[in-house]
């Protein structure tokens, strides 16, 4: 049985990770395929993928900050992003509907934590629904209450992990 490889994302991976983003989220939720390839072409440090078999099973993106506030939609273009931010913020981990329930997410994430952690960052932030919160408690992130994003219309809760 083929192990799962986590990787930093490259070109070559776009169209899968856009496959998975538009698998994932509702239409106002999902990054547009001009944001998937921004990050992948701006930040592929802070850009993982999870390959088996050649398949690109799941992602994790995100970008650099040392501000606080990460609700501003034009961040998630990289507009502000500063790879020497302290902190990284994740604005997707998603995997393909029929590879779920078997760890990807899971070790995507824990690959980033120590990702971020080498690159010197002290904060890991990001923004979920309430039914993921249990989720993100394994890694040790805290609920920080909700956030003032209305990000697709929906209610968010901002999640922070100290490294
Ligand atoms: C959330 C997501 C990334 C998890 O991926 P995964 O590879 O299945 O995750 P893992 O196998 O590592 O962990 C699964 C666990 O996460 C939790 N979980 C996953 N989806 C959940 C949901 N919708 N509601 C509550 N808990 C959930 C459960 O504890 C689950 O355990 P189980 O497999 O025993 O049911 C995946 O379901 C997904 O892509 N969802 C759509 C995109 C999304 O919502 N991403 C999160 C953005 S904040």
């Amino acid at each position: 049985m083929p192990e799962i490889i986590i990787r930093n994302a490259c070109a070559k991976d776009l169209d899968a990770c856009i496959e998975i983003e538009t698998n994932s989220f509702p239409p106002d939720e999902a990054a547009s395929d001009e944001s998937i390839r921004t990050r992948i072409t701006t930040y592929p440090q802070g850009f993982l993928v999870a390959e088996k078999n050649g398949c690109i099973l799941g992602q994790i993106n995100s970008g650099a900050t040392s501000k606080n506030d990460i609700t501003d939609e034009a961040f998630k273009k990289l507009v502000g992003h500063d790879p020497a931010g302290t902190s990284m913020v994740i604005f997707s981990l998603s995997v393909l509907p029929r590879f779920r329930h078997q760890g990807v997410a899971a070790a995507l994430m824990d690959r980033f934590i120590i990702k971020a952690r080498d690159m010197g960052k002290q904060n890991v932030l990001l923004l979920c629904k309430e039914k993921l919160i249990p989720f993100y408690r394994r890694f040790g992130f805290e609920d920080g209450g909700l956030s003032a994003s209305t990000h697709g219309g929906a209610a968010w809760h901002e999640m922070r992990l100290g490294l």
